[in-house]
């Protein structure tokens, strides 16, 4: 099981989307240690333009239920554009790939319309995990070169949950509701919403645990020149 005596390489190769979590919150004190690693990731100029809002305990509650209410009623409000079908070639393909394995790991049909909203909610729900990190940016520019340091935030975080025996998962599902986050946060509409990251103790038992994704060799991605 994934600790503190991993490697580097061990912890990149043990890291993949936990969407299954035990109740249990994490300590306040190794929480802070973690978020303290990610803040050492690399920006541009060193801005450092992530803002992070976690919620836990009944704020996690309160806002898991206001999610779920706006999707039942279908109030989505991203704060950027997600056009998934839009993904062309290889990276269409892979999309679809990711898709499929996910629903089959979850027992579910492309046709199971009750099955594929039940899923929907359970990333509302933040698939149980005791805590979830909404990761806001201010709005500069055409906001690609903010984006991208807060990926680089965001990986650092995922990476060092993995490190200290935790785990988590990405969601631009949570991005799709930023009035709603904002709301109930209180949260300037100066800030616009990326996406969230549910976290906590990985639940290893469950069904979902069992799948990982695979990835391209790295000829698909890199090209050496000498
Ligand atoms: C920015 C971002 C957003 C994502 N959004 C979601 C999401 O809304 N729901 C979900 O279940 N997984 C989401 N994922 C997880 C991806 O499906 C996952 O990273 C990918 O399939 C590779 O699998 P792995 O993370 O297990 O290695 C997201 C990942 C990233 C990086």
């Amino acid at each position: 099981m994934p600790g503190d005596s991993l490697s580097f390489s061990e912890t990149v190769r043990a890291r993949s989307s936990v969407r299954r979590f035990r109740p249990d919150p994490v300590p306040a004190a190794l929480l802070r240690t973690i978020l303290e690693e990610a803040q050492r990731a690399p920006s541009n100029c060193n801005t450092q333009p992530w803002q992070v809002h976690i919620v836990s305990g009944a704020a996690r509650d309160r806002m898991a239920a206001a999610l779920d209410a706006a999707w039942v009623a279908q109030r989505l409000s991203p704060d950027f554009f997600f056009d998934g079908p839009a993904y062309p070639g290889v990276y269409g393909v892979r999309r679809r790939e990711q898709g499929m394995t996910y629903l089959q790991a979850m027992g579910v049909t492309r046709e199971d319309h009750a099955g594929r909203d039940a899923l929907s909610r359970q990333n509302l729900d933040f698939f149980g995990a005791p805590h979830a990190a909404f990761l806001f940016m201010p709005a500069i520019g055409d906001h690609v070169r903010v984006a991208a340091d807060v990926g680089m935030y965001a990986q650092t975080l995922l990476l060092s949950l993995v490190a200290h025996g935790l785990g988590g998962v990405p969601q631009t599902m949570l991005g799709f509701f930023g009035d709603v986050v904002r709301a109930e946060l209180g949260i300037s509409e100066d800030f616009r919403l990326l996406f969230g990251i549910s976290f906590g103790y990985p639940d290893h038992d469950a069904p979902e645990a069992g799948y990982r994704m695979e990835r391209a060799p790295i000829e698909e991605a890199v090209t050496f020149h000498d």
